[in-house]
Order: structure tokens, then C-alpha cells, then sequence
């Protein structure tokens, strides 16, 4: 989603920390990109459609420089992607500059309010309307400050935004509401970013900006004002993340780096979640007990795509081992149906990048109608993660591929954690199937790593072979079911290709129909109690022409009596197999888009965090 870095210091030019912030932040996803600075009383702008390269060469052409500037990449929601749409915008005489991410929801009546007073529009950008209004206040009043603020009460709907005026050579203003926005902290400049990432070269050290809440950044100070006008104080929060994070180191992909950092992201996620005598879960900050959870008569599940299969999967175990009701939704969904949820639900949350807006709303939503809410954050200090009652971070560092790969792996077994915890605290799980289990899990990592060493060169040949393949069926059954869902999803995201995951045993309800002569078919086949009926079902699409990839668990030979090509992962309990079969689903999404030379760090349409509806 779009993405926003400002600078205000003692560097004769802004220009390169912008740019170098802007690449940080490319792998959100965007489709422009622009930069203002301001210099001599002027602000200078460029701005184009496209990569943050072609502005590169654009500010080559035509040069700028300042000691103060703003830069942004634009996700287009309002308005195609255009030189003219991309931010900054600016006021009619060229004295403000604003840069914006999330949505103004009440543009056009403002929009209508400004154009009557003379202010003529340049772009179909709703932010544009911010810049405009924020120059007639600055008109009225001559109190810059004043005007962003008056600005801020005036719209409605999120934002983060930046905003230069040539008239204030040595600051910048910051505020946001519902899109997150921090300001960094350096010795004799400051910083503004919508991600850390983006000033990481600079200053670990941020004051995370509440909702309604505007900073006036100048270099050798930042002040923090509420909407009303009040000075508020922050503490300094510093990002344990370091730059390195946030490169390849020699992959060609983010997505692949990922996908090997896996079996440490699993390490590192279970490491300490066992007490002492190593008979019990231990979850930090986690007061769900035994009272608490005899109050709790269901749960729910809320989150979008990667997230919420991952919950699905939680939903899948809970039920089972704890025989309490779970509903697993997504969030856009959630939000809208008014969910019939109380102080007796418990509602789990699960969110990468704790800022996505539909899974915020559905939180908060939550929180309102009395339930306990726990949130399965990444991202540390993010707003879902600040917000809920609860928090399970799941240590999975910095994610930068759009298409989530540790991420999920992280948030499966945080469901493993949860679903264990809560059975013990019930009494459900007596301590043997508890030992099992968890000699089974602390396995993982190095059942991840002989995934990943032993499974690629059959991956490639497989790609090979299935390269042309246009529509590509995931199927299983139970967990299956829900890993296939996530496989599918990455092959849609990465690889572009049209794919439909379906329940094995729903496909002669319909979708059988569509299965023609080398039709892909993907089937998991994991769960050893439901291998005969999954595997009948592939026999069906095998009878209609279709080819069978399976990934099946090593000692269910017998299902080369009916698949075309088979990728096995190690045994392990039935409760954990969704983390190792879906390794190898990624690996076959990753060499497909590879193979189809996509773009694969940055997918076209997506964005790492949607921090808009
Ligand atoms: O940051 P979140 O976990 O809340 O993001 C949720 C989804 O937007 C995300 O998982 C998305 O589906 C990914 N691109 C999947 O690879």
C-alpha cells in the first residue's frame, strides 16, 4: 500500500534520503511515486507513474534539492495510476505540499465546498482535497499548525499524512488517524515514516504517532499535539530490527529468503513457549486461564487472506481438541454483520503487519460489543498489536515479500500454542498426548530444513512439466483442505495463475465440471485419517483427464497408485502437518512465478499491508 518518508535535518539535500526511504518501503506495493522538497522559500516537486526508478531518472532530468522534504509511493484508490494522481499533491499557489495514505471519505463534499471557493483541482485524488483545505485555513488563520488541525476535525476516514509549507523552511507536519505513521528520531533531523524500513539507514528510534495525533518535526525538536490542540507526550520506542532484515542477502527473492528462514521463524517461535518442567505452554502477557476460559462459550476467528487461513486451521484444531464453537471469518465480512459475539466470546485476531484496516475495524468492533480480544501481531508497536487486550507476537521479523510465506508458518503455530494452552487449561489434553505433541512440534524446524533441501530440485522438474498449465485445482480434506486453500492463494498472487481451492469431497457438487484433460490438480493428502476418501477423489479428476501433483506424508506410498508426481514431507501428528506441506506449495508457487518471469517481490495489484477497505 502507499508509502510516505520525510526528512527535515541538516543535509543540504533531502532528495537521496527520500529516495533511498521510498525504495524501502517499494516492497508494500505501489503503482507511483513522487517527492517534494523545499528550498528557498519554494517547494519543488516531481512526480510520476511507476517505479521509484523512473522518478529516480526523472530527478535526474530535472533536478531538486532542500533541506526538508516528503516522499511517497501511491497504491491508486482514488483515480487511475498518473503522473497527475501521484503524490504530492499541492495548493493552487504551490505553498503546500501533502502526501497522504488511507482514504478521505467525505472528498467529494469537501471537494465541492473548495471548487465554490475558487480552488481548482488538478488530479482525481482524494488527498488532493487535504492540501486545498489545509491552504484556506492557513489563509484565514496564518497558523500552520492551526490549519493542519482544523484540517484534521474537518475529514473524515484515515489517514497519515506529511505536509510541507514553503512558508515554514525548517518543519514538516505529521498526523494520522487509523494508517500508521512514526516519526524518527536522529541527532539534528528528524524523520516521518509510514514503516521503519524506509529511515532504518538512520535512526532506530521512533515516536509512534497516536490516532488523531500530529507532530510538528523540526530538526533539533518534535512536539506531539492531540486533535484538540493539547501537547501529548510519547515514549521512545526503539525498532529491534536491523537493516540486514531488510535485504536479500544473496537470494534472488525476499520470497525465497523467506521461505528458507522458515525453520528458524519456527525455532524462534517455540523456543520459551515451554515452562520449565516442560509439561506446560507458557504465552507471555497471555491471561487466558482457567477462569477466564470457562467464561468463554465461543470463539472467533477474524483476519484476511494468508491470516486467516492461518486461522482456519486454528478453527480446525480448536474445535477438535477443545470442542468449543469457532467461527473463522474474514474480516471485511466480520465487520458488516454485525457478529453475534459478547463478553462471553473470545475473538482471536491475526495480523502480519497489525495495521490492516479491515482486521483493525473487526477488532475494535470486537472490543466494543464486550468481547476479549487476542491479537496474533508481527509487527511489534502496531496497531492491532496496541489495541487488543492481549498480544502473541509471532517473531517472525521482517516480512517484505507481498506474497506471506514465515509469516503464516508463525502464525500456524502460534494456533498450535493457543489450541495446546487452552486444552490444558480446560483439562482436555491429558500429558502424554501433550508430550507427544510437543516432541512432534519442536521436530519442525529440521523437518522444514529437510524440506527444503531435499524437495526443490523435484519442485523445478515438477514446474517444469506443469508450467502452461492455466487453471489449477487445489484439493483436500479437513487441514488439507485449508493448506490447499494457502497454496492456492499464493500461486494466484505470485504466478498470476487462475487456481480454486476446493473441499475434495464438494468437487462433484459442481466444480468437477471444470476438470478437463491436464487439468492441475494439487492434492494434499496429510491427514492419514481421511487419505482413502481424498484419495477416491483424485481418482475422479485422474478419470476426467486431469494431472495429480500430490504432497502426501512420507509411508502413504499408495497414493502413487493414482497421482502423476508425489512430494512427501516427513511424518509428524496429525495436528501439525498444515506447516510442512505447505513448504513445499510455496516453493511450487515461487519456481512457477519464476518460471513465468513474474515480478515476483512485488506482485502487480497487491500490497504488503492494506491499510485501507
Ligand atoms: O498484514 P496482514 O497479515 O493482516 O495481511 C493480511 C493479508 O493482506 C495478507 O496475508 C495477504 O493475503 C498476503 N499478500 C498473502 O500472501
Amino acid at each position: 500500500m502507499c508509502g510516505i518518508v520525510g526528512y527535515v535535518g541538516q543535509k543540504n539535500n533531502s532528495v537521496p534520503v527520500l529516495i533511498s526511504g521510498l525504495e524501502s518501503l517499494e516492497y508494500r506495493g505501489y503503482d507511483s511515486a513522487g517527492v517534494a522538497v523545499l528550498s528557498n522559500g519554494a517547494i519543488g516537486i516531481r512526480k510520476t507513474k511507476g517505479k521509484v526508478e523512473k522518478l529516480r531518472d526523472l530527478l535526474l532530468e530535472q533536478p531538486i534539492s532542500g533541506k526538508v522534504g516528503i516522499g511517497h509511493t501511491r497504491w491508486a484508490t482514488h483515480g487511475v495510476p498518473s503522473d497527475e494522481n501521484a503524490h504530492p499533491h499541492f495548493s493552487n499557489d504551490d505553498k503546500i505540499a501533502v502526501v497522504h495514505n488511507g482514504i478521505i471519505e467525505n472528498y467529494q463534499e469537501l471537494k465541492d465546498e473548495l471548487q465554490k471557493k475558487g480552488y481548482v483541482f488538478h488530479s482525481d485524488t482524494d488527498t488532493e482535497t487535504v492540501a486545498h483545505l489545509i491552504d484556506d485555513y492557513y489563509k484565514q488563520g496564518g497558523d500552520l499548525l492551526e490549519a493542519v488541525r482544523l484540517t484534521l476535525q474537518a475529514i473524515e476516514g484515515s489517514y497519515a499524512l506529511g505536509v510541507l509549507c514553503a512558508d515554514h523552511p525548517d518543519q514538516l507536519i505529521a498526523a494520522r488517524k487509523e494508517s500508521p505513521l512514526i516519526v524518527g528520531i536522529g541527532e539534528n533531523e528528524n524523520f516521518i515514516a509510514s514503516d521503519i524500513p524506509a529511515i532504518l539507514n538512520y535512526t532506530k528510534n521512533a515516536y509512534i504517532l497516536e490516532d488523531k495525533e500530529l507532530a510538528l518535526v523540526k530538526a533539533d525538536g518534535i512536539k506531539i499535539y492531540d486533535i484538540d490542540g493539547n501537547e501529548v507526550s510519547h515514549e521512545v520506542y526503539t525498532y529491534k530490527w536491523d537493516v540486514e532484515a531488510a535485504q536479500k542477502n544473496g537470494y534472488e527473492h525476499f520470497m525465497l529468503k523467506e521461505i528458507y528462514e522458515q525453520p528458524k521463524v519456527v525455532m524462534d517461535n517455540l523456543s520459551k513457549r515451554f515452562s520449565a518442567d516442560g509439561k506446560h505452554i507458557e504465552l507471555d502477557g497471555i491471561k487466558l486461564g482457567k477462569a477466564e476460559l470457562e467464561n468463554i462459550d465461543q470463539i472467533y476467528i477474524v483476519a484476511c487472506g494468508t491470516a486467516y487461513y492461518a486461522g482456519l486451521v486454528g478453527k480446525y484444531l480448536l474445535e477438535r481438541m477443545v470442542r468449543i464453537p469457532v467461527n473463522s471469518e474474514v474480516a471485511s465480512e466480520f465487520r458488516y454483520k454485525d457478529p453475534l459475539i459478547d463478553e462471553h466470546t473470545l475473538v482471536i485476531v491475526i495480523s502480519q503487519s497489525g495495521e490492516t484496516a479491515d482486521t483493525l475495524s473487526a477488532l475494535k468492533l470486537s472490543k466494543a460489543k464486550g468481547a476479549r480480544v487476542l491479537g496474533i501481531v508481527n509487527a511489534v508497536g502496531s496497531s492491532i498489536a496496541r489495541e487488543a487486550d492481549d498480544v502473541l507476537y509471532t517473531l517472525a521479523g521482517f516480512e517484505i515479500a507481498v506474497a506471506s510465506t514465515k509469516a503464516f508458518s508463525a502464525q500456524v503455530i502460534a494456533m498450535y500454542l493457543i489450541t495446546l494452552h487452552i486444552a490444558q487449561e480446560l483439562d482436555m489434553l491429558p500429558e502424554k498426548d501433550f508430550l507427544e505433541i510437543k516432541e512432534a512440534m519442536l521436530r519442525l524446524p529440521s523437518q522444514i530444513s529437510d524440506i527444503l533441501t531435499k524437495a526443490v530440485p523435484a519442485i523445478r522438474k515438477f514446474v517444469n512439466k506443469y508450467i502452461s498449465s492455466k487453471n489449477v485445482f487445489y484439493i483436500g480434506r479437513g487441514l488439507d483442505y485449508v493448506v490447499g486453500m494457502e497454496g492456492s492463494l499464493k500461486l494466484k498472487e505470485i504466478a498470476y495463475l487462475h487456481s480454486e481451492p476446493y473441499a475434495a469431497g464438494e468437487l462433484k457438487h459442481g466444480p468437477i465440471a471444470l476438470i478437463e484433460k491436464a487439468t492441475l490438480v494439487v492434492g494434499v493428502v496429510t491427514q492419514e485419517a481421511l487419505f482413502d476418501k481424498t484419495k477416491s477423489n483424485i481418482k475422479e479428476v485422474k478419470a476426467r483427464g486431469a494431472k495429480v501433483l500430490a504432497i502426501a506424508m512420507k509411508g502413504n506410498d499408495g497414493i502413487e497408485e493414482v497421482a502423476d508426481d508425489v512430494i512427501y514431507i516427513p511424518r509428524t501428528h496429525w495436528m501439525l502437518t498444515s506447516i510442512l506441506a505447505n513448504v513445499p506449495q510455496q516453493l511450487f508457487a515461487y519456481y512457477m512465478a519464476l518460471g513465468l518471469g513474474e515480478d515476483i517481490d512485488k506482485p502487480r495489484n497487491l500490497a504488503k499491508s492494506v491499510t485501507v477497505e
